[in-house]
């Protein structure tokens, strides 16, 4: 026997078929609850998709820590030996829901592990560097990249007007127009913090640190034809090669790494390691061994653990702190207040969101409320009653010295901060010739687009600020040399 269905308040409902009419040629009668409960569950069954990184795909996991960071960090996570559950989400960073996987795009890497003391969030990109480096250019970036608003297009000049403009987006256009720019799954792709963040050890000694997820799979991408091909006859492949490996035991992991920058050396750097558009130099700084990523469960349910899921970067463990880093700073803001909106002001007390250490929060009622504190629990801090008190303990040193007016400005340069220095040496020492070919005949394709001569002229200055040999490449391949 199946069970019978019921209504959502568990009552067996007389038909699943039929809606209750007076005789069979009669009006719908509005008393026929259980239809009119199905129509009106179906008109809410959505969420408004993520402003951005809308299409994605999730799966869970654990983080094993094999090496030994103690000296760095107290954080409960990266301590020796330890291993904490956690869950993922890959995405691509403009397209919608139904939009490909094999779109040029960053990807977004976003980690949220369930902490002994709390979730500790870290929401990554594929690529080590971004656009901007101030959260106010941010909302301008995004509406470049997405749509018209008189036709609803994509738009190539739009995006080129913006990135020729803000030449601090050049290297991490080199990365998005390089085979970072389109990887072959997201098993194929490395994760990075991109951020500079501050760790504190037990001694309250405080170190800056980046994070790096090496892929143990091997890096691998699509050539601009292939994904081109693939976004027609198969646009949910990351998504299916994710779900598929997982599914048939094939787990796919991660080497955690770190590179540690002396809390006094930042200063003096070279390079600002605050400003997101710089890599920290891996021979200045090497990569320090952590532990190991691993992703071992399909999510049972993709809208309740996927598309409800809610990273951001304002959790935060103790042994682990932001930077002056002005993006980081402002996305601390950022994601709680989009959850509120998207997903309801009490988003945190979900399943795939909600901490599984204890929650002592003052925090009550509000939309879709299911937990609350014991009754004998006050309502306010502080109290006399013995309610949850904060512990000054937690401050343990974490922040960094500032003086100086209040004032809208650039950071102040370090001696090797310019917008074309890195990218310059990413185009001459990390690529070789076939990357170089393929990253010129991909930005020529993507210019090769409604990109108005205008633009363009000034196309040829930011590419030649990179290095001349990639301006010439390809405007010989548009024809224009
Ligand atoms: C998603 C804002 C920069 C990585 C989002 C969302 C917002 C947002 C509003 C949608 C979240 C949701 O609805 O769940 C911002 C702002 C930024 C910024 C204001 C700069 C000031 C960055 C940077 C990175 C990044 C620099 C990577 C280093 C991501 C990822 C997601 C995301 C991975 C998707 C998270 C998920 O899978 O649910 N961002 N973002 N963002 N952002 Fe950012």
């Amino acid at each position: 026997m199946t069970d019978p269905s019921t209504t959502n308040a568990g009552i067996p409902v007389e038909s699943d078929e039929h809606s209750l009419t007076q005789g069979d040629l009669g009006s719908i009668a509005l008393h026929d609850h259980y239809l009119i409960e199905k129509m009106a569950q179906f008109n809410r069954e959505r969420v408004p998709e993520r402003v951005v990184h809308a299409k994605g795909s999730g799966a869970f996991g654990h983080l094993e820590i094999t090496g030994d960071v103690s000296t760095y960090t107290k954080a409960s996570l990266f301590q020796p030996g330890r291993t904490t559950p956690m869950v993922a989400r890959f995405s691509t960073v403009a397209g919608e829901q139904g939009s490909p996987d094999t779109w040029r795009d960053p990807r977004g890497f976003a980690l949220k592990f369930y902490t002994d003391e709390g979730n500790y969030d870290m929401v990554g990109n594929n690529t080590p560097v971004f656009f901007v480096r101030d959260p106010m250019k941010f909302q301008d970036f995004i509406r470049s990249q997405k749509r018209m608003p008189d036709s609803g297009l994509r738009d190539h000049n739009m995006q080129w007007d913006f990135w020729t403009l803000s030449p601090e987006s050049a290297h991490q256009v080199m990365w998005l127009m390089g085979d970072r720019g389109i990887p072959r799954s997201y098993r194929t792709m490395d994760g990075f913090s991109s951020h500079t963040y501050q760790w504190i050890n037990e001694a309250g000694d405080r170190f800056w640190v980046r994070y790096h997820f090496k892929t143990n799979q091997g890096i691998d991408f699509l050539t601009q034809e292939d994904a081109d091909s693939l976004a027609g006859s198969d646009p949910d492949l990351h998504r299916k090669d994710l779900f598929d490996a997982i599914g048939e035991g094939n787990f796919p992991s991660w080497s955690f790494e770190v590179q540690i920058v002396p809390f006094a050396e930042a200063e003096s750097y070279r390079f600002n390691i605050f400003d997101l558009t710089k890599t920290i130099s891996q021979k200045d700084y090497p990569r320090i061994p952590v532990g190991t990523l691993t992703l071992d469960e399909n999510p049972a349910n993709f809208f309740a653990q996927v598309e409800q899921a809610a990273f951001e970067p304002s959790n935060l463990v103790p042994g682990v702190f932001v930077s002056p880093d002005k993006m980081l700073l402002g996305r601390v803001f950022s994601y709680a207040d989009t959850h509120r909106y998207r997903i309801g002001t009490n988003y945190a007390q979900l399943p795939v969101n909600a901490p599984r250490s204890p929650v002592h929060s003052y925090s009550k009622d509000g939309s879709m409320r299911y937990g609350w504190n014991d009754p004998s629990m006050p309502v306010y801090a502080p109290n006399s009653y013995g309610g949850p008190a904060a512990d000054p303990r937690y401050t343990d040193g974490k922040g960094w010295a500032a003086a100086g007016e209040q004032i809208r400005a650039p950071y102040e340069l370090h001696p090797e901060d310019d917008d074309f220095g890195q990218p310059g040496t990413l185009y001459r020492e990390v690529l070789d010739d076939a990357a170089r070919a393929r990253l010129a005949h991909n930005i020529a394709g993507h210019l090769d687009d409604g990109v108005t001569d205008e633009v363009l002229e000034r196309v040829w200055v930011y590419l030649g600020n990179v290095d001349v040999d990639l301006s010439t490449a390809v405007q010989k391949e548009l024809g224009v040399l």
